[in-house]
């Protein structure tokens, strides 16, 4: 193998001032990466280069870069073609690193790999978020098993620090094979539209093993995976779209696990009664209002900040402040398929609490769910399974956990949406709520089966037991004199009721009996 790169003093470098002329020419050339070809066909694909986007994330003159000087001693490129270091965004604390497309195509290899562990390393030691900013063809295919030890390396660091400091991730670029998965280890992933793609296999090979026809932005675009798989959280329409929105989803974050989300001050007044609430959900139970709505009119004012917009839009995630706390927000969205849950919302649901769990953030739940989605495809794929994990996560959490029943609360959904028996801190429901195992048509068909069948005018009868078994059943107050809700509230007073719960809750202590770890139905 051939020597490590050449920074021994030549002849000319006899004074401490030849000595820092010399480290400034390293560090030009460090900063130069692929050189100004390179970096002009990188702008000409409508992208930044490392640098330029290390530039606009962080505050200021923060960034201080680490790690320069490494170099393979095959390639001999300063910085092996990533950038790695620290500085701060609105002032607190991060670890960044930024692959280089410039150089041999932001490939990873040992010595790359190597950099972007020891920042994730210090990222848990130091306990601050780690964002990385990927732009890379992936295994450097010159160092063969070397480069794949780098990406092993890489993943358990991704494990490790997983629940430990908050991990984003932004997709710049190509992003192929196994390089996926360092993405897919960590907490948020960002896409960015055209420009970024993710695949395990590219559309080469698809055509060859399967004879399938499909382009890059099809396979693995931003909006394939904000969509289709749900690999993505976000979708930037440009690179400073995308730099601005890891900044704003890290204000709600805290820096570690240790560590609550920061409290702002807010000017939003806590008994504000908004009389649109009174009158949002519609007086035919049938019929869809936006649960987005309910949300914006009850949070901070402009404080509902939405992960995973595109996916499983029939569940709603993302976070909110509630008189300057921070809250994650985990309702069921009446205007898409009824609210109903299904596989992919279960999944989408149960990962984003996981993350307000591991991370302190209080959750907060708005239900108005007609039950889980019936059907071959459903089952076949395993609603079970994934319907359970969404239960598991919310039994799970410890964090404070705060319910309120706009409308429909039926069957099994019920049981999964933060029900006080998972251990709900405290649950309201709206006059309009309906606790049941199902809804009141389904209801009178079973029950009543054999009586309707008899009947000498069937649907005279039905319509007078639908009508009972709404007035027995479908309201509040079933469950309020179980204690199953906590309280009845009028819909204008939830903002007031939420925020000096969620003051009660602060520092709540929920010890669960000691194991390595659950088995969570994966
Ligand atoms: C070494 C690489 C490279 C790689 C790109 N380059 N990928 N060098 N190893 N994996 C180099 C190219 O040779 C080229 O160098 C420069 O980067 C730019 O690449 P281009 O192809 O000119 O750019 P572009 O047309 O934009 O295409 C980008 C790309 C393509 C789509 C990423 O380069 C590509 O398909 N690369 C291979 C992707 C891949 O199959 N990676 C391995 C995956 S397997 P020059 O000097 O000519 O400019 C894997 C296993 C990991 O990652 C498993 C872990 C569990």
């Amino acid at each position: 193998m051939a020597a490590e790169p050449e920074f021994r003093p030549g002849k000319k470098i006899k004074t401490t001032k030849d000595r820092i002329k010399q480290l400034e020419e390293l560090r030009r050339k460090a900063q130069a990466g692929g050189g100004p070809e390179r970096v002009t066909a990188q702008h000409e694909k409508g992208k930044l280069t490392a640098r330029e986007r290390l530039h606009l994330l962080l505050d200021e003159n923060s960034f201080m870069e680490i790690d320069a000087f490494v170099a393979h001693p095959q390639f001999k490129v300063l910085g092996d073609g990533v950038i790695t270091g620290y500085g701060t965004i609105g002032g607190r604390k991060v670890c960044v690193y930024a692959q280089d497309f410039t150089v041999m195509g932001g490939s990873l290899g040992e010595r790359h790999a190597q950099k972007i562990c020891k920042i994730i390393d210090m990222a848990i030691r130091m306990g601050c978020p780690v964002i990385g900013l990927n732009d890379s063809g992936g295994a450097r295919i010159q160092e063969g098993v070397v480069s794949l030890a780098g990406y092993a390396e890489l993943f358990f660091r991704n494990a490790m620090a997983s629940g430990v400091v908050p991990q984003i991730t932004a997709i710049m670029g190509p992003c192929a094979g196994g390089a996926v998965y360092s993405p897919a280890l960590q907490d948020f992933i960002f896409m960015v539209k055209h420009t970024s793609f993710m695949f395990l296999t590219g559309p080469d090979v698809i055509k060859e093993v399967l004879n399938e026809e499909v382009t890059f932005e099809e396979l693995g675009g931003a909006l394939t995976h904000a969509t289709k798989s749900g690999v993505a959280h976000f979708v930037a329409s440009n690179e400073i779209d995308c730099i601005n929105e890891i900044k704003r989803l890290l204000s709600y974050l805290p820096q570690n696990n240790l560590e609550d989300p920061p409290r702002s001050k807010s000017d939003d007044p806590i008994d504000r009664r908004e009389e649109r609430l009174a009158e949002i959900v519609p007086d035919d139970p049938n019929k869809p209002y936006d649960m987005k709505e309910v949300i914006n009119l009850i949070v901070d004012r402009d404080s509902f900040f939405e992960v995973h917009s595109l996916y499983a839009p029939n569940l709603i995630v993302g976070f909110a402040r509630l008189g300057g706390d921070v809250v994650g927000i985990v309702a069921n969205q009446p205007k898409e398929f009824a609210g109903v849950l299904d596989i992919k919302s279960s999944v989408k649901g149960a990962r984003f609490i996981r993350f307000c769990d591991a991370f302190n953030i209080p959750i907060i739940t708005f239900e108005d769910v007609p039950g889980f989605l019936p059907g071959t495809s459903q089952e076949w794929n395993g609603i079970i399974r994934e319907g359970a994990k969404l239960l598991y996560a919310y039994c799970e959490a410890t964090v404070p956990k705060l319910c309120v029943v706009t409308r429909k609360s039926y069957g099994g959904a019920y049981c999964v949406m933060s029900s006080k028996h998972l251990r709900s801190d405290l649950n309201f429901a709206w006059p309009t709520a309906e606790f049941a195992v199902m809804g009141a048509e389904g209801a009178i068909n079973i029950i009543y089966r054999k009586k309707l069948k008899e009947a000498r005018n069937p649907e005279k009868l039905r319509k007078k037991l639908i009508e009972e078994y709404k007035r027995d059943y479908l309201h509040p107050y079933l469950a309020a004199s179980r204690g199953y809700v906590d309280d009845v509230i009028d819909p204008r007073e939830t903002r007031e009721r939420l925020i000096y719960g969620l003051r009660l809750l602060r520092g709540k202590v929920d010890q669960r009996p000691k194991r390595k770890h659950g088995n969570m139905p994966l």
